[in-house]
C-alpha cells in the first residue's frame, strides 16, 4: 500500500468523504477554474473527464487549513511545534532504484499543452498556466534541495516562462547564467501535504534541504528516484515530473496573469525553462491550483511559525494568524500575554521587520479570538487610539503581488496595538460576563431547535 504522494492522499480523502469527483466533462479553459472557485478552492475536486484530454486533474486540494491538518495528522494547537520540529531536526531521505513515476518516459516531441490539461483561468491571462507544480532545484554551492511552487506560463511546445519571486532562486540562477550555465529544474505534480509544506519553508532563512524537512515531517524517509536527463531527485510516487533547464541568456514576456489577490500581474520578461523529458505514472493525475488567496494557506502556515518563533524570543506570544483575506502574506493578527506596556509595540516592530510581504499587523490580548474577524474588529475599535497605538512606517520594501505597492515601488506598513493597558484598575476593558452562560443547554428551553 502506497504511503507517499497523491494516491495515498486520495485514498485518505475518500475514506473521510472529503473528495468531490466530477464526472461531467469540463473544459480546462475557464470552466474548471469556475467550478473550483465555486467552492472557494477549499474542496478537493477530482476532474475525471476533461475535454480533449486523456488525463484527469485534481484541484482545490490544499486550500483548506483543516484538510492540511488532517492529512498531516496534526491539529491547530500543535501545528507550530510540529513544523518547527521538522525544520530543526531534518532527517535523511531515501533514494530508490525505481518507482511508479518511471512507468512512462517521454523524451521526444514534447508538447506540454497536448500532453497535460494545463488550465487557463482568467479572462486576460496571457496563456495557460501551470500553477501547482513544485519546482525542484539544487543549491549550486551546497547541493541541498530547494523546492517551491512557481507559476509557469506555457509558451508552446516544450517551453515555459517562470515567475520566480525568490531572491535566493533568482541569485542562484543569475550566478550560473553569468558562467553561461543553465539551472536544472524538475517540476513535480501529484504530491502530498508533507511535500507541499516543506516546499513553503523559506530556504534563504534556514539554508536547509527541503527533502530532509519533508522526511522529518512525514516520520519516514521521503522516497526519491533519479531524474532521466538531469542530476536531480524526485518523489518515486509522484504522478508527473517535467525535467528541464532554465536557459541562460534567454527571456520571454510573461503575463498578464490573474494573481492571488484577484488582480492581474503585469507583463514582464522572465527566464525560460526548456523541458527535455516528461515522466509519468500509468493513468496519471495532473495537479492544479486556482490562483487565489485560499490556495496560499500552506505559505501562510509557514509564515505563522516564523513569526511565532521570532517573537517568542522577546514576548509571551499566544498564537499567530496570517490571514486569508490578506492572501496569507500581507496581514497578521498576533495574540500575546502582555507582561509589560512595551510588549505590543515590540511585537509590531519585530513582525514588520521579519518579512517584506507583511504589510499590516494587529496585536491583541489573549482573550481575543484571532480567527474571528468580529472579535478583532472589536479589539481594534475598543482597545486602540490611532494617535497612540498605530505605528506607521513609510516607504519600506513590500510584495509586488499587491497593486498599491506598485504605485511607488515601495510600501507603507502599519502596526496596530489593540491590547488593553496592563494597569486597568477601573476594569474598563474587562468583558461583561453572564455567570453560567457556558453551561446553558439551549435544547432544554427549546426542545425543537
Ligand atoms: C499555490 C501556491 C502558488 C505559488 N506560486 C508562486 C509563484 O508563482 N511564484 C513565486 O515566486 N512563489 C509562489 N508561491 C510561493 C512559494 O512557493 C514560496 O514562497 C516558496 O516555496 C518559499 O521559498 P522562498 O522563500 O524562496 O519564496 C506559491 C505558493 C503556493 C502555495
Amino acid at each position: 500500500m502506497e504511503k507517499q504522494m497523491l494516491r495515498a492522499v486520495l485514498k485518505r480523502l475518500r475514506e473521510k468523504n472529503l473528495l468531490l469527483e466530477c464526472n461531467k466533462e469540463v473544459d480546462k479553459e475557464y470552466e474548471m477554474g469556475a467550478v473550483l472557485k465555486h467552492f472557494n478552492n477549499k474542496r478537493p475536486i477530482l476532474f475525471n473527464k476533461i475535454k480533449n484530454s486523456q488525463i484527469s486533474s485534481i484541484g482545490g486540494l490544499y486550500g483548506d487549513r483543516e484538510i492540511i491538518y488532517n492529512l498531516l495528522n496534526i491539529n491547530h494547537e500543535n501545528r507550530i511545534e510540529k513544523f518547527m520540529d521538522a525544520i530543526v531536526n531534518p532527517e535523511p531521505y531515501k533514494i530508490l532504484n525505481n518507482g511508479p513515476i518511471k512507468e512512462n518516459i517521454i523524451k521526444r516531441n514534447i508538447d506540454l499543452q497536448k500532453l497535460l490539461p494545463i488550465n487557463k483561468f482568467q479572462e486576460k491571462d496571457s496563456s495557460n498556466f501551470i500553477t501547482a507544480g513544485v519546482m525542484v532545484v539544487k543549491d549550486p554551492t551546497t547541493g541541498k534541495h530547494f523546492t517551491s511552487i512557481r507559476r509557469l506560463q506555457v509558451n508552446g511546445g516544450n517551453k515555459l516562462s517562470a515567475l520566480i519571486a525568490s531572491p535566493k532562486l533568482t541569485k542562484d540562477f543569475l550566478k550560473l547564467e553569468k558562467q553561461g550555465k543553465p539551472l536544472e529544474v524538475a517540476i513535480v505534480f501529484g504530491y502530498d501535504a508533507e511535500f507541499l509544506m516543506a516546499s513553503q519553508i523559506s530556504s534563504a532563512t534556514y539554508g536547509i534541504d527541503k527533502y530532509e524537512i519533508d522526511s522529518r515531517l512525514r516520520g519516514e524517509p521521503l522516497e526519491l528516484v533519479k531524474c532521466e536527463t538531469i542530476d536531480l531527485l524526485v518523489p518515486a510516487n509522484a504522478e508527473i515530473v517535467l525535467e528541464g533547464k532554465i536557459i541562460p541568456g534567454k527571456r520571454e514576456t510573461e503575463g498578464p496573469f490573474g494573481e492571488l489577490m484577484g488582480y492581474y500581474g503585469h507583463i514582464a520578461p522572465h527566464p525560460i525553462i526548456e523541458i527535455d523529458a516528461v515522466t509519468h505514472r500509468n493513468n496519471p493525475i495532473y495537479q492544479t491550483a486556482f490562483p487565489c488567496r485560499e490556495e496560499h494557506v500552506s505559505n501562510g502556515l509557514i509564515r505563522e511559525i516564523e513569526l511565532y518563533y521570532h517573537l517568542k524570543n522577546q514576548l509571551d506570544i499566544v498564537d499567530v494568524y496570517v490571514t486569508e483575506g490578506g492572501g496569507y502574506r500581507f496581514n497578521a493578527i498576533i495574540s500575546i500575554k502582555k507582561q509589560k506596556e512595551g510588549d505590543a509595540k515590540t511585537a509590531i516592530l519585530a513582525s514588520l521587520g521579519l518579512n517584506k510581504d507583511l504589510k499590516q499587523v494587529v496585536i491583541v490580548d489573549e482573550d481575543v479570538d484571532i480567527f474571528d474577524p468580529q472579535d478583532i474588529e472589536w479589539a481594534i475599535t475598543t482597545r486602540s487610539q490611532a494617535s497612540l497605538d498605530y505605528v506607521i512606517v513609510q516607504g519600506a520594501l513590500g510584495s509586488s503581488l499587491e497593486p498599491s505597492h506598485d504605485l511607488r515601488g515601495i510600501t507603507d506598513k502599519v502596526g496596530i496595538d489593540a491590547t488593553k493597558p496592563l494597569n486597568d484598575e477601573k476594569e474598563k476593558f474587562s468583558r461583561a460576563i453572564i455567570p453560567g452562560y457556558d453551561k446553558i443547554d439551549i435544547s432544554k428551553y427549546f426542545p425543537n431547535i
